[in-house]
């Protein structure tokens, strides 16, 4: 069978789950790509460290130059968080003639669109399915499964790390600050876990989202916000006498003159409603299409397997050339102040 050789740069929490899954089940991807999906390098920057997957000898490395320079690495998944050095790999990986993969949220909320051209005008492609929802496949729906629809309304769940230390607060009336450490642990918070708990992380998302859904081009920095980092225990346990459970709902929607309204925030949620449900590290996200109605999407939105399946999924559709790039030229929208609600989601 015919072999394409990938490569990995970051081997950390997503980087090891998708190696697993290119080690592991090889018949997998084989049989939807049509083609070995063959992991020659991985890029790391301890080659001491510890990692949560087997690598056959000579696969780990720490020059990065393995890959640029190696004209028979077709595709690689950046899997290394923040903006710095992960913009500028992403640029080299492209000039050298590579097709990218990656999770990294930050880096496509605030760099996307120029990526994303720099990509087109190399005749290359950026994949960023994993970047939103872990393994909800929310991107490969807005981008192409709705083009039919204008979306009215977005609210969802984007940040699995504040729903585990909720639920943990909410079910188990645990402190706030004793669960972080946990979120940590299990591989679901960034590596700086304060963009996960004041809101940041899930601005992120709901810029690339609103991309998508919208045409708009929001900076993530102007969308209002704020974290569970504001709540307390007795917030919590006040909801649950009254009937309501507090979820970090992102939301975008068109308000009646057609202005974008974006906000990040603490909402109490009707307990029983479906975004109320939405436990642990799960995302959920609700989309309204103008033709289509409502829609649910629901799954595990951060953690090791469910990430690395959307990031080897998107490997796969960029191998067999069926990646398209979604991000397009838009115009700027302006951004309306938070509306901080007790809706019915
Ligand atoms: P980790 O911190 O666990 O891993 C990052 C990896 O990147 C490490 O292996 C690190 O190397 C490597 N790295 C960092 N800088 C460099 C560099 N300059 N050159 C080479 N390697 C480098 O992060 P995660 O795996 O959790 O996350 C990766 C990306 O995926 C982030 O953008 C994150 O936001 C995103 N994401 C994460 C999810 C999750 O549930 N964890 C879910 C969805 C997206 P070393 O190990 O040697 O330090
Ligand atoms: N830290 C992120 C979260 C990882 O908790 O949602 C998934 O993007």
């Amino acid at each position: 069978m015919e072999k394409t050789k990938v490569a990995l740069i970051g081997l950390g929490t997503v980087g090891a789950g998708v190696a697993r899954l290119l080690l592991d089940h090889g018949d997998r991807t084989a049989r939807h790509a049509g083609r070995v999906l063959w992991l020659e390098k991985a890029v790391v920057r301890d080659l001491k460290k510890a990692r949560g997957c087997q690598l056959p000898e000579g696969v780990l490395t720490d020059r990065l130059e393995d890959v640029i320079d190696d004209p028979e690495i077709k595709v690689v998944c950046q899997l290394i968080g923040g903006i710095e050095p992960a913009r500028s790999i992403m640029l080299r990986l492209l000039e050298a003639g590579k097709d990218v993969v990656t999770a990294n949220k930050a880096l496509m909320a605030e760099h996307g669109p120029e990526l994303c051209d720099a990509a087109r005008e190399l005749g290359r492609s950026i994949a960023f399915e994993a970047s939103v929802a872990g393994g909800v496949p929310i991107i490969a729906n807005l981008s192409t499964c709705l083009s039919a629809n204008q979306v009215e309304s977005l609210a969802g769940i984007l940040n699995g790390t504040s729903n585990f230390i909720l639920t943990k607060m909410h079910a188990d009336g645990v402190p706030y600050s004793e669960v972080v450490a946990e979120a940590q642990r299990l591989g679901y918070a960034e590596a700086d876990p304060a963009m996960d708990v004041d809101g940041s992380d899930a601005a992120q998302k709901l810029a690339i989202l609103a991309h998508l859904a919208f045409g708009a081009r929001v900076d993530w920095k102007d969308i209002p916000r704020s974290g569970i980092d504001t709540l307390d225990l007795a917030d919590v346990r006040y909801a649950r006498e009254m009937g309501y459970t507090i979820k970090l709902l992102a939301v975008a929607e068109l308000d009646r003159s057609e202005a974008l309204e974006l906000h990040v925030t603490p909402t109490l949620l009707r307990d029983g409603s479906p975004l109320a449900e939405v436990s642990g590290p799960y995302n959920a996200i609700r989309v309204v299409g103008d033709a289509v109605g409502p829609l649910f999407f629901h799954g595990q939105g951060a953690g090791q397997m469910p990430t690395a399946s959307a990031v080897v999924a998107d490997l796969v559709d960029t191998c067999v050339g069926r990646t398209a790039i979604t991000f397009r030229s838009l115009e700027l929208w302006s951004n309306r102040p938070a509306r901080v609600s007790s809706a019915d989601y």
